[in-house]
């Protein structure tokens, strides 16, 4: 006989239950419980296959489904009461059934473990969390689309540096942002299709002996088939992984945007304005508008990459299979998942509400000797001097509208031709920043046509 406070799961070798901290660090019930639906829908489906292969009876099997609904429903209504003497997800929901149903919840776990349970529970999970992920990015790039093609054509600095290097437009600057995003999307589906393949009936390690349909609940449970090794198959987390570096560079983007966003906002800049629904004031200073959403999310990288730098070193150097450092893989999945949907929301919702201010933007982009390339090119094109020339007496000019406390269009004719004899009228042509932007034809390029054959393009595929 064993103890009565000897775990009912696995305590038939065991006198004693486990010591309190033993209990503690061992359970996961506290954060596991999130995988309840994904943890009762494989075992629906394992009930099924085992009923179908004879492994069971059918009887035995329909009450085990039934019973699992009952069980959801109490979980989903808040009734169930979760132990942590019976540790994890798993484990709470086969106890509770065998309450529920009697004798036939013990037949359940035949030609299964915790270890397929728990991979096939976590990738489900992790699979919405995609499916999620690509539904917040596409309604990010909807919105990026909408700013941009009201705006194709609005002129602006671009800067390297952070120093006005040339005008672009606006609609350039937020098709950036699509092309990121853009790339963020194709990691997600890539993941996604990656990693849909079924762990069930993987078992401990090794496979079973019973005569299980592995096919059968892969296709049950919407995968594109089962893992083809067994042992890889409760050891992998590769899925887990790639979420987090996808949601990682993910969050870059998004930082970067936020960054953006907070400097556009402020008084200094004025190139946006953001609405007040996704603005924040100060208890202290009246006027303030605080870009907090933005610095959100622009902070939410830290801890989404903090997530993938865990779950890296959690898995570096595990031998196979599985081993119990593996269940400190859902928090941080969890945490970088819910912070990464927020983040994604929030910056839809910023983009969608915002105001890009034409005149500040359009004042800004002449400022700074923006043109000075477009002159350069000018002196190449019509004067034919080697490029490297043209840029010094370029150069030069600049200096001296510097000196002259001036921008480059309002130079005279002999201020230029004291720089270089041979200059004529015809260059203010290609000094005003319109010009500039509108004469950057080259595929990709930041000229209003290009921008909108992009945006086209885009439109077609989201
Ligand atoms: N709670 C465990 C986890 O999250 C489930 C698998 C436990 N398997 C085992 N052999 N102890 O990883």
């Amino acid at each position: 006989m064993t103890d009565q406070s000897s775990n009912q799961m696995w305590g038939g070798r065991f006198a004693a239950g486990p010591d309190a901290i033993m209990e503690a660090i061992n359970a996961s019930i506290g954060f596991d419980q999130r995988m309840a639906a994904q943890d009762i829908a494989g075992s629906r489906a394992h009930a099924a296959m085992l009923a179908a292969t004879g492994v069971i009876s059918d009887s035995d099997a329909q009450a085990i489904r039934e019973g699992l609904l009952t069980v959801l429903s109490e979980i989903q209504s808040g009734t169930f009461q979760f132990s942590t003497a019976l540790e994890d997800i798993h484990m709470n929901v086969e106890a509770r059934l065998k309450e529920i149903i009697g004798e036939p919840a013990g037949r359940l776990h035949t030609g299964r473990s915790r270890n397929d349970q728990v991979a096939t529970d976590f990738k489900l999970w992790v699979r919405d969390q995609l499916d999620a992920a690509e539904n917040g990015l596409l309604a990010l790039i909807r919105a990026l689309l909408a700013q941009a093609e009201a705006g194709a054509e609005w002129v602006m600095p671009g800067f390297t540096h952070l120093q006005a290097a040339q005008p672009v437009t606006w609609g350039h600057h937020m098709m950036a942002y699509v092309e990121m995003f853009g790339r963020d999307l194709s990691r997600v589906r890539d993941a996604r299709t990656r990693m849909n393949e079924s762990p069930l009936g993987a078992a401990a390690l090794a496979g079973t002996s019973f005569p299980i349909d592995r096919q059968m609940t892969a296709e049950a449970l919407g995968f594109d088939r089962p893992a083809a090794n067994s042992l890889d198959a409760v050891s992998d987390r590769d899925f887990a992984l790639e979420f987090l570096s996808t949601a990682s560079i993910c969050a870059v983007h998004l930082s970067r945007f936020a960054e953006e966003l907070v400097i556009w906002s402020s008084a200094q800049f004025r190139f946006v304005t953001l609405s007040d629904r996704f603005s924040t004031g100060s208890s202290i200073m009246p006027q303030k508008k605080n870009p907090d959403a933005a610095e959100l999310i622009r902070a939410k990288v830290g801890r989404i990459y903090g997530a993938n730098t865990a779950l890296m070193m959690v898995m570096k150097g595990l031998p196979l299979a599985y081993s119990k450092d593996m269940q400190e893989d859902k928090e941080q999945v969890f945490d970088a998942a819910d912070n990464w949907m927020l983040a994604l929301a929030a910056m839809e919702g910023m983009v969608k509400d915002m105001t890009a201010n034409r005149e500040s933007l359009a004042a800004a982009a002449g400022s700074g000797f923006s043109t000075a390339t477009d002159l350069a090119d000018w002196l190449v094109r019509v004067l034919g001097l080697p490029f490297r020339d043209a840029h010094h007496v370029t150069g030069s000019l600049v200096a001296l509208a510097e000196g002259k406390g001036c921008d480059l269009p309002d130079l005279t004719l002999v201020d230029m031709q004291s720089v270089h004899a041979d200059i004529t009228e015809n260059v203010f042509s290609v000094l005003t920043v319109d010009n500039s932007v509108n004469s950057r034809q080259s595929y990709g390029g930041t000229a209003p046509d290009q921008v909108r054959a992009q945006i086209e393009r885009w439109k077609a595929m989201v």
